[in-house]
């Protein structure tokens, strides 16, 4: 990650296509767009990439992971428990819909402990949602099992974890429906954009459907069009496709640099014997979009973090004192700071959070540093920058 750092001809080539047309939106005005419908290139494109049935493309991470559960039935009262550990999206595409967050802990995969998600099951529970944090994975098998015994959901946030693989199959790709971000700091990026993939086909019609205002799409005037059920705009621009699409075709040669220079500091650090590292299921690959490894300690955590600063060492985070990532400082959640009145229903389901606490996951991301791993460094920029994190690391030991 990040793909914006390796922009180019391609990209600017795709866009240009769109500008020469002007046809911004992705859907009709057939006779205009001279043949260019970029955002329709890119799902197919994506289902490539993704060996998977079916993409539809939306506007945002955020607006993929909120139209995946709307279009499998999520909806008012429903419980989905998530991880502690993630993205503020989460909880807010679950409360959008009018459904509670059951947050659990996480495990050293860094992702849903699934003995934590057997625990917080209700008769109100309607989906498991794993998020597939920097580059890894939770255990998909034991995640897939338990919610195929208590007839679940199960939603895969990918959306930091484009390229990985469990057993062969793409992550995103292997639960009932897989969620991935093209923002602008993603390993490939549209501007903002982001994706819904599935196998399942009513999901893939209802997400056509729903992400853009309930039209059938059915023949080509957008006024004729009926529509079967409610929706709301999560459409993609055309604009944003274009960059996509000259980002995707360069998935492969993304991943293979991420792996190229995640190697070389995981070698580096594999040297400190005080360093480990986050457990990655039997069966994975991660993305390599991030290197995350423990420390003893939460202070030597700490320490590591402004020795790092010291030695010039950057993109490298301790999720424990970060306010995006980690339940510990979601205030806003857990007081739930709303600017419109929140449902009775939603207000009861989240009580549980002004005392619950997360001792597990304090565990794990408290000792945890997350570093970046960028695809513009030579490699020799990454032998220098692994020789200054060992000695910013040994520094604080
Ligand atoms: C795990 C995860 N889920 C969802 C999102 C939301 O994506 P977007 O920024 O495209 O809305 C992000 C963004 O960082 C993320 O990291």
């Amino acid at each position: 990650m990040p793909g914006f750092e390796l922009f180019g001809d391609l990209e600017r080539k795709q866009v240009n296509d769109v500008l020469d047309n002007g046809v911004l939106m992705r859907y009709g005005f057939d006779g205009m767009r001279k043949g260019h419908w970029k955002a329709k290139e890119l799902e197919s494109a994506l289902e490539d990439a993704f060996q998977t049935n079916h993409v539809q493309l939306v506007s945002s991470g955020t607006a993929a992971v909120s139209v995946a559960l709307a279009v499998a039935g999520v909806g008012a009262g429903d419980e989905v428990i998530m991880p502690t550990f993630t993205f503020v999206a989460s909880f807010e595409a679950i409360m959008a819909l009018g459904a509670i967050p059951v947050l659990v802990d996480i495990d050293n995969t860094l992702a849903l402990n699934p003995e934590a998600v057997e625990e917080a099951i209700t008769p109100k529970t309607k989906a498991v949602m794993v998020v597939q944090m920097c580059g890894s994975m939770g255990d998909m098998t034991a995640l897939k099992n338990i919610c195929d015994k208590h007839n679940l959901l199960l939603v895969e946030d990918a959306c930091q974890a484009i390229g990985g693989t469990y057993n062969g199959k793409p992550l995103g790709s292997i639960g009932d429906l897989g969620c991935f971000s093209f923002d602008f700091v993603k390993t490939i990026t549209c501007g903002e954009g982001g994706a819904v993939i599935t196998n399942n086909e009513e999901y893939y019609i209802n997400a056509d459907h729903f992400s853009d205002h309930g039209h059938d799409h059915v023949g080509n005037d957008r006024g004729a069009e009926t529509h079967p059920f409610l929706g709301y705009n999560f459409r993609i621009s055309e604009l944003h496709a274009a960059v996509g699409l000259a980002q995707v075709k360069r998935l492969p040669e993304f991943i293979d640099i991420q792996k190229r220079n995640f190697k070389i500091l995981r070698d580096a650090l594999s040297d400190i014997p005080e360093v480990t590292f986050r457990t990655v299921p039997d069966g994975g690959e991660e993305s390599a979009a991030f290197l995350n490894f423990f420390l003893p300690d939460l202070e030597t955590s700490r320490e590591v973090i402004q020795s790092f600063s010291v030695y010039g060492v950057d993109a490298c985070w301790n999720y424990y004192d970060n306010n995006w990532h980690y339940i510990r400082k979601w205030e806003h959640l857990k007081e739930l700071k709303s600017l419109f009145p929140i449902t009775k229903e939603v207000k009861e389901g989240l009580k549980y959070l002004e005392t619950k606490t997360f001792e597990k996951s304090d565990y794990f991301i408290a000792r945890n540093i997350s570093c970046l791993i960028k695809l513009s460094w030579t490699e020799a920029e990454v032998k220098e920058r692994a020789s200054r994190m060992v000695i910013a690391i040994k520094a604080c030991l």
